[in-house]
């Protein structure tokens, strides 16, 4: 038997030497934990599509942020069910709709907690699209407006930051510029940089009655074969002026993830979204897997690849794991 020189199991040999040696951490401080607003009072009630998650009215937004506060969440991002569609979105920036309520509201009760606020149009759109339409076609450039509206309301309402997630070209560059105009110079944007056309949506879809009424979205997100691409796309928002840089979905595109940290030096962001939840919830539910463990080995998954921040439907779980 010959003498081993390198003994990679030596550094395992307990639990006080795997800790010694882990190169990688997950904090609670990394996560940002998404809220479904939606009409009403006194609504709590779980989405169907999306296990352990909840639509939740304003006043109980307010208790679920305070929360997440407790258990040490850094930030929560705002997402809403408008009371009303119309063709051009115009209750996305409407100060008397949920969205807008639930930030002023979640900006008095829980003053230190980050809020940020998802900016599109498809909730609020009657088609269902990201932007406006003629005919068939999702216009571009007469979409910005509306998003910087949008921006705005959210920042009026006291939003710390932005998350404009449509993927119309010149949106970062147009918000910052909106919100300069205003007086709104330290409202931070995090950018969806790299946000790709993908089947992993279809429960948040769901949640938020936002799938489009006709066609996809396949001529403004990303198409899932592209990395260069997506490198472009961040570049562009980082000239643009965005603060964060975030890619979407998480899971298949840790190899974009990866390449971001190499090129970028700026804040990263993965979204762990709907459908790579809705796939754990039931897996778990059906007693296939160890929930707590997938979850933070996928979390610790997505800090290794080089990103910072962690928007999870799975925050206050592992908030909850990581005190205990
Ligand atoms: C809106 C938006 C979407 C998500 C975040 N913001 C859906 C979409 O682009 O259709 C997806 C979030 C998730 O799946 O968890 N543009
Ligand atoms: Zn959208």
């Amino acid at each position: 038997m010959f003498d081993l020189t390198y003994r990679p199991r030596r550094l395992r040999t307990s639990q006080g030497m795997r800790d010694l040696v882990r190169e990688t951490s997950l904090d609670v401080s990394d996560l940002i934990y998404p809220l479904f607003i939606v009409p009403g009072t006194g609504v709590r009630e779980e989405i169907s599509s999306l296990p352990g998650q909840y639509h939740l009215s304003v006043d109980e937004a307010v208790k679920v942020a305070q929360e997440a506060y407790d258990l040490g969440i850094r930030g929560v991002e705002i997402f809403g069910i408008p009371t009303y569609k119309d063709e051009r979105g115009s209750s996305a920036w409407d100060l008397a709709e949920p969205v807008q309520q639930a930030i002023k509201a979640i900006r008095q009760a829980v003053p230190d907690l980050l809020v940020v606020s998802d900016v599109c149009l498809c909730q609020f759109t009657s088609t269902g699209h990201c932007g406006m339409i003629d005919e068939h076609e999702i216009l571009n450039d007469e979409t910005l407006p509306l998003l910087c509206q949008v921006a705005v309301s959210h920042a009026q309402a006291g939003a710390h930051m932005v998350a404009p997630s449509d993927m119309m070209d010149g949106r970062v560059g147009a918000i910052r510029e909106a919100l300069d105009a205003v007086g709104f110079k330290n409202v931070s944007i995090m950018s969806y940089a790299a946000k790709y056309a993908s089947a992993y949506y279809g429960p948040f879809r769901d949640a938020v009655h936002s799938a489009p009424k006709f066609g996809d979205r396949k001529s403004y997100q990303m198409d899932p074969g592209n990395r260069l691409e997506a490198m472009r796309e961040i570049e562009l928002d980082i000239v643009e002026g965005a603060d964060i840089i975030m890619i979407k979905p998480a899971l298949c595109y840790l190899d974009i993830v990866r390449e971001a940290r190499y090129q970028y030096n700026m804040p990263l962001a993965v979204y762990n979204v709907s459908g790579e939840y809705a796939m754990v919830k039931t897996a778990a539910a059906q007693g296939l897997i160890d929930e707590q463990r997938l979850v933070l080995e996928t979390m610790m998954s997505f800090k290794r690849a080089g990103a910072k921040i962690i928007i999870t439907y799975h925050a206050m779980d592992i908030a909850r794991w990581l005190k205990a």
